[in-house]
């Protein structure tokens, strides 16, 4: 039986995971790095890569003890290629290719924001091709019409700031600890005021893109314009989080009608966001289709998604022989040419 062990050292977070064929994900471990960075205020790349190198031989060991297998038993191993923070990446890609080499095993190199998107076939019910995918993480915001495995067309994105981005930003502007988005949203739930209201960045105007930098500078107006109190706070990231999310639902619509699409996958950091859940599902019930969420710990960085993707590779024959193992990584790496 197919067994596959993705390696995701990206960003912030070692995440090593096994993905079985007939039993779905066997292994699952996570270190986050959260704690460390958050002295800083946001992640030191340094500091990152080093504590990947810490991580990530016992976090595989701990993922074969959990699944209860050796390393004979794996068919392939599969590690993020790219996009993310050089240093952290290459330690999971030398890590993973010297693994493959030792064990004699074929390996997989994987688009970060695949593994994001492929997510939600992880779960019981999982969306059938082709789908409209929104991808919103701490990096990127993206509109993806999926056709196929591989066949991923980028239809809209954000032309600033990623959602997740000013997310963190509004919340560090609002002296929130780090990461902040999490915390916003935490925070945004006892938002009371309902006359409060920011802008829907370029929802006035044709087209699928976005611009989340604007609202982080209007926070920053309200918040100057407040009385500092704790309730105030909680209405500013409320009308906040409003914005965000009604703007990622309007593009979703727009982009719906355009592919024709009944199904919705939504991914990425930001999808763990319980307001956004509900809006988008609420907008695929009314439009008679369904939106696909990962379960939450497999909507921040994982090891999981990248060991599904390789496996969904796997599968295609798309594996590197084993003895060529080169090192290669790619900081910057457009989806869209993921695969061409
Ligand atoms: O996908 P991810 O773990 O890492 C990247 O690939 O970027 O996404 C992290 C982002 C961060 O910006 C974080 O603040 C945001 O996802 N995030 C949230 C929530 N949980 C995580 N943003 C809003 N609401 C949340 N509940
Ligand atoms: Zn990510």
């Amino acid at each position: 039986m197919t067994k596959i062990l993705g390696i995701e050292t990206s960003c912030d977070e070692t995440g090593i995971a096994i993905y079985d064929e007939q039993k779905g994900i066997i292994a699952h471990q996570l270190y986050s790095q959260v704690a460390m960075h958050g002295e800083y205020g946001g992640v030191v790349p340094e500091l990152a890569s080093r504590d990947h190198v810490r991580k990530i031989i016992p976090l595989v060991d701990a993922s074969l003890k959990e699944a209860n297998i050796t390393p004979e038993q794996l068919s392939a191993v599969a590690y993020t290629q790219g996009p993310g923070l050089i240093g952290a990446l290459l330690v999971g890609a030398t890590i993973g290719q010297s693994l493959a080499y030792a064990w004699q095993l074929p390996s997989i190199g994987i688009h970060h924001l695949e593994g994001h998107l492929l997510a939600p076939m992880l779960e019981g019910e999982k969306p059938e091709y082709p789908f409209l995918a929104l991808l919103v993480s701490g990096g990127h915001t993206l509109l993806v019409s999926v056709k196929a495995l591989g066949d991923y067309e980028i239809i809209g994105e954000s032309i600033d700031d990623a959602a997740g981005e000013a997310f963190d930003k509004t919340a560090k502007i609002m002296g929130l600890d780090y990461p902040g988005g999490p915390i916003l949203a935490k925070l945004a739930e006892k938002g009371q005021d309902q006359t409060m209201r920011f802008p829907r960045p370029m929802t006035d105007r044709p087209g699928l893109d976005f611009s989340f930098s604007g609202l982080k500078t209007f926070a920053a107006n309200k918040i100057a314009a407040s009385d500092g109190s704790e309730q105030s706070k909680a209405d500013i990231a409320k009308a906040f989080q409003d914005a965000v999310v009604d703007t990622l639902a309007i593009k979703c619509k727009r982009a719906l009608k355009q592919t024709g699409a009944t199904s919705l996958v939504v991914a990425g950091g930001v999808s763990a966001n319980i307001s956004l859940r509900e809006k988008l599902a609420k907008l695929m019930r009314d439009i008679g289709g369904k939106a696909y969420y990962p379960r939450h710990e497999y909507c921040t960085d994982n090891g999981a998604m990248i060991a599904y993707a390789g496996y969904c590779h796997f599968k295609q024959g798309e594996i590197l022989k084993p003895n060529k193992y080169p090192v290669k990584v790619y900081p910057r790496w457009p989806l869209s040419e993921a695969f061409s």
